[in-house]
């Protein structure tokens, strides 16, 4: 399938799902806003792939990303890690609540498909 429909109404606030797209797993995160205000005033020279939340995440309470780490591609696991987002276990690389890298050997954010956010309708590609 091209694209992937995801109903957001279902995704209660600081819990997320995975869902299969272009046979990827694709992450999908109803951030807290203590997570949003806490990924916006992220300072950009703390990032060693620096990019603003708001270029990642065009509705805040949504972080859409593709689950495979930017190191060697292992799924990472959601709400883990040093920075309570994503932590991949195959070599330890801990990325934040905006999918962004923060520590460990992986070298790229992880990756924001295409999508649109409609109410409650996510579709993605
Ligand atoms: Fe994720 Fe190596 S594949 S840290």
């Amino acid at each position: 399938l091209a694209q992937a429909e995801v109903d957001l109404s279902g995704i209660p606030e600081g819990k997320g799902l995975i869902v299969k797209w272009r046979g990827k797993p694709l992450f999908v995160r109803h951030r807290t806003d203590e997570e949003v205000d806490d990924m916006l005033s992220t300072p950009m020279e703390d990032l060693r792939d620096p990019q603003h939340d708001s270029e990642r995440a065009s509705e805040p309470k949504w972080l859409v990303l593709i689950g495979v780490c930017t190191h060697l591609g292992c799924v990472p696991i959601s709400h883990a890690g040093d920075f309570n987002g994503y932590f991949c276990p195959c070599h330890g690389s801990h990325y934040d609540a905006s999918g962004r890298i923060r520590k460990g050997p992986a070298p790229l954010n992880l990756e924001v498909p295409p999508y649109e956010i409609d109410g409650d309708n996510l579709v993605v590609g």
